[in-house]
């Protein structure tokens, strides 16, 4: 079964501060989305990246900068206003009239650069056993509460136990993503399994991996630089 990557990197990174979009931020000498498109390339058959629309240009001479991805099957395509709409371009794009669509797709977050390889591995196979879906996930360690009121009163606390963090790649049936983000395109939605499953799909959990977290915020820097030069070394 072939399996495409949908590495969304389209965003702005205003979190990071930076004054490049966070796709672009050298980590270790590699831009954050060649890292994160290296952690999933060889898995995949087929790759397409979404960057902002003013740095497609960019995002693609960053990619084109990483020896170890030449000659890979890649693609790098302008996203959309929100990550559901680049999402949803990118799939679209995997399934124009002139290519194979894949049977498995895989959507990864760029910001989640340094995912360990075999929390992909987990999540295809869960899919390729049978699964419509299946994504990464961590147990909470905080304790969590809900929301203050208007008189700024703390709302209740919610049982940790119960809850799961969701990280990506989340992979899915590629027919079962397409229709999904087709049927429900004016909903928002925050991941890919939450449409998926509002589409009538079985996604199931595999175990994340704390390498997973979000680069979004400047103190995140340090641990993403310990990470890029960690996966540097193994390379050597
Ligand atoms: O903004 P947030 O951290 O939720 O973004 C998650 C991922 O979605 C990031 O990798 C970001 O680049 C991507 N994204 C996108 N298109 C957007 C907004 C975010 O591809 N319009």
């Amino acid at each position: 079964m072939s399996v495409a990557a949908v590495v969304t990197a389209a965003g702005s990174g205003s979190r990071l501060g930076a004054d490049v979009p966070k796709a672009l931020f050298p980590l270790a000498g590699r831009s954050l989305v060649a890292w994160a498109v290296l952690q999933v390339a060889d898995a995949c058959d087929d790759i397409v990246v979404t960057a902002p629309a003013a740095h497609v240009a960019d995002v693609k001479a960053a990619l084109a900068a990483v020896p170890e991805l030449a000659g890979r099957p890649m693609l790098v395509i302008a996203g959309g206003a929100e990550r559901q709409q680049s999402v949803a371009a990118a799939i679209d794009a995997l399934f124009a009239d002139d290519r194979t669509p894949p049977d498995i797709i895989l959507v990864h977050d760029a910001a989640r650069a340094f995912q360990d390889s075999d929390v992909t591995r987990a999540a295809i196979a869960a899919v390729r056993a049978g699964a419509d879906g299946a994504i990464p996930v961590l147990e909470v360690v905080d304790t969590l509460v809900e929301a203050t009121g208007p008189d700024g009163e703390l709302g209740a606390t919610v049982d940790r136990d119960g809850l799961r963090a969701v990280q990506t790649p989340q992979v899915f049936g590629a027919e079962m993503l397409h229709t999904a983000h087709r049927d429900f395109a004016t909903a928002r939605a925050t991941d890919d399994a939450q449409l998926v499953r509002a589409s009538g799909g079985k996604v199931v959990a595999v175990a994340g991996h704390e390498s997973g977290f979000k680069v979004t915020r400047p103190s995140d820097l340090p641990l993403a630089r310990h990470y890029a030069t960690e996966l540097l070394a193994k390379e050597q």
